[in-house]
């Protein structure tokens, strides 16, 4: 590894673990070094190998988060002392020399973003059958190990908790002959710690966020927005935010607060966001072209959106970012809001689209009153203005044909009460879909045509749920889509004066003109989850 001076700002994460909350930033920078840190705090158990590789810190590469994590079981399990300034210094300082590339976490950027109830598929199956039953797969996958430094995170399990063999079913198999042998080779191989991709982000130049930038994105339960934001460099890596997002109901938000980027590309912020605190899980990719990722409430990840945008100073290339609406049935008359970058010449949304007037035109936006033609077919439009081009941001349809409730597999926790968990509700929505060309629902060449509003309305999942009254005692779900479950209880009135939890069934009944679709998705209401660490 290249021999580097590191004299970093305080880089303290904004992140809660189960057992150690984690400093907020700290905007007064105490200019801490994180290898000094390394050298004085860590150095005494780990021996230092070179200025920069000490035994185990220099065999792994993680996120901040998985950074954060280790660095706090460090103190909790192994009598580490640190503030949180100092915690802060180490993560940025590990996070940047031993971090992970952009391609390295597109896979698996939900477990960071925190994206509520998604089902996991893993890429690999031992890997997967072995390891991710008692947390996600993705806290895996966000990691890169040698061969070796994975079989003794094994034996960190068994060693750390000796009941672990027969926990979560791991009585089905030797557990730990397996684990360490094909599985830790397994990791070595699908997760090992030298990769082309790192090497070359090593080498690389990492971008400067700071300019103008266009954005766009959806709150879930809210609907569509696009806005501006405008990123000023406070100091290395580190950036003051100002936002603006402006909803396709009208309302509008203003944002503004600080940001981190940790391996040249991991962007993470705490704003202020319509009086709301919320942080910004985002990667600025390979070339520091764009921002990707999702934003959550602080105290509520469940809800949140996501965001992308586009940087929008003099002389970029022109894009067409997203439109609004979004989707518009054959035969009507409306107005479209096209949004995007450097916006100049012809609007073309492709035959039996007829643009009437342009309402409003600028770089940024194009207001256009339109008229889609009566035998249209259901179909996927580019958004073409000039040169500038929006693959597939147009969904024409003749009627909306089925819906789908997501997430598919919803989870809400019971909380509150005084107790140490909040409640953690699930945002709901309502995704229209329309038969392709084939004409037949459900078939591959399917058209997604995007959330609409729905009726919500819940109903017992089963007998059993139905004998214990859930929908009484679980919950109750708003017009927007966001379920909020009851307190955690014990609850006197319920039969055998148990919690609130519960199995519920949500259905979204969407009017089409004259015809009315459901869809329907069991939704989970269960306990809380007393350990939350930043990686689930
Ligand atoms: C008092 C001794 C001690 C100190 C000081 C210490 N560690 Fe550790 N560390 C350990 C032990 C023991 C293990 C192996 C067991 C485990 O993983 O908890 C370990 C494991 C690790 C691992 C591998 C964990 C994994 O996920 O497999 C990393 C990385 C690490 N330490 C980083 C640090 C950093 C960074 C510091 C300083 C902030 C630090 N350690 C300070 C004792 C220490
Ligand atoms: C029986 C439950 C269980 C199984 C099976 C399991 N883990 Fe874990 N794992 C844990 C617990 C508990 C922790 C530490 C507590 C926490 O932070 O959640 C942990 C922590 C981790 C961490 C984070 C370490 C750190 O320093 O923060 C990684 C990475 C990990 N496990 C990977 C694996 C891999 C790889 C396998 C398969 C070989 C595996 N786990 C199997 C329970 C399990």
């Amino acid at each position: 590894m290249k021999k580097k001076h590191m004299a970093r700002g305080t880089g303290a994460l904004v992140l809660v673990t189960g057992l150690a909350i984690s400093a907020i930033g700290n905007p007064a920078h105490a200019a801490l070094s994180g290898q000094a840190l390394v050298n004085s705090k860590c150095a005494t158990c780990h021996e230092a190998k070179t200025d920069q590789h000490w035994t185990r810190i220099g065999e792994s590469r993680r996120t901040p988060e998985g950074w954060d994590m280790t660095v706090a079981r460090m103190t909790f399990a192994h009598g580490v002392k640190l503030s949180s300034e100092e915690r802060g210094a180490v993560v940025k300082y590990l996070a940047d020399t031993y971090g992970l590339a952009p391609d390295e976490t597109a896979d698996h950027r939900y477990i960071i973003e925190r994206t509520p109830s998604v089902v996991e598929h893993p890429e690999s199956k031992p890997i997967g059958d072995t390891c991710a039953r008692c947390h996600s797969y993705g806290r895996i996958a966000v990691q890169r190990r040698t061969e070796d430094d994975w079989r003794k995170l094994v034996h960190f399990h068994v060693g750390q908790f000796p009941a672990i063999e027969i926990q979560a079913g791991g009585r089905d198999r030797n557990w730990f002959e397996i684990a360490t042998g094909d599985v830790a080779k397994e990791l070595g191989k699908v997760y090992g710690y030298d990769t082309a991709s790192w090497k070359q982000w090593q080498a690389q130049k990492h971008a400067d966020a700071s300019g103008v930038w266009r954005l766009v994105g959806n709150r879930p339960g809210v609907g569509a927005y696009e806005g501006k934001a405008t990123i000023a460099r406070t100091g290395d890596d580190r950036y003051s935010v100002a936002m603006v997002m402006r909803y396709e109901n009208g309302s509008e938000e203003s944002a503004k607060g600080s940001a981190i980027v940790y391996t040249g590309h991991e962007w993470r912020a705490t704003l202020k966001q319509g009086g709301r605190d919320i942080h910004q899980v985002f990667s600025l990719g390979a070339n520091g072209a764009e921002l990707n990722g999702r934003w959550f409430e602080a105290n509520n990840d469940a809800v949140g959106g996501t965001m992308r945008a586009v940087r929008a100073d003099k002389g970029v290339p022109a894009s067409v970012l997203s439109v609004q609406p979004a989707m518009v049935r054959a035969g009507m008359r409306t107005t479209l809001a096209i949004n995007g970058v450097g916006l100049n010449g012809e609007v073309n949304l492709g035959r039996g689209v007829k643009v009437i007037k342009l309402v409003e035109q600028s770089a940024e936006r194009i207001v256009a009153e339109v008229e889609v033609a009566k035998d249209v077919a259901s179909s996927s439009r580019d958004v073409q203005v000039g040169r500038a081009s929006g693959a597939g941001l147009l969904k024409l349809y003749k009627q909306i044909d089925y819906v789908k409730v997501l997430p598919q597999h919803p989870m809400a926790r019971v909380g509150g009460n005084g107790g140490s968990q909040p409640k953690v509700p699930a945002q709901l929505e309502a995704i229209a879909w329309a038969a392709g060309p084939d004409g037949k629902p459900g078939t591959a060449d399917d058209i997604r045509l995007g959330a609409v509003p729905a009726a919500w309305s819940v109903d017992n999942l089963n007998k059993m749920a139905a004998e214990m009254q859930d929908t009484k005692f679980a919950g109750r779900i708003e017009q927007t889509g966001l379920f909020v479950p009851n307190g955690a209880g014990p609850n006197a009135e319920r039969k055998y004066k148990t919690n609130n939890a519960g199995e519920l069934k949500v259905t979204a009944t969407v009017k089409d003109g004259s015809r009315m679709v459901k869809a329907s998705a069991p939704l989970i209401v269960t306990v809380q989850r007393f350990n939350d660490p930043p990686i689930r």
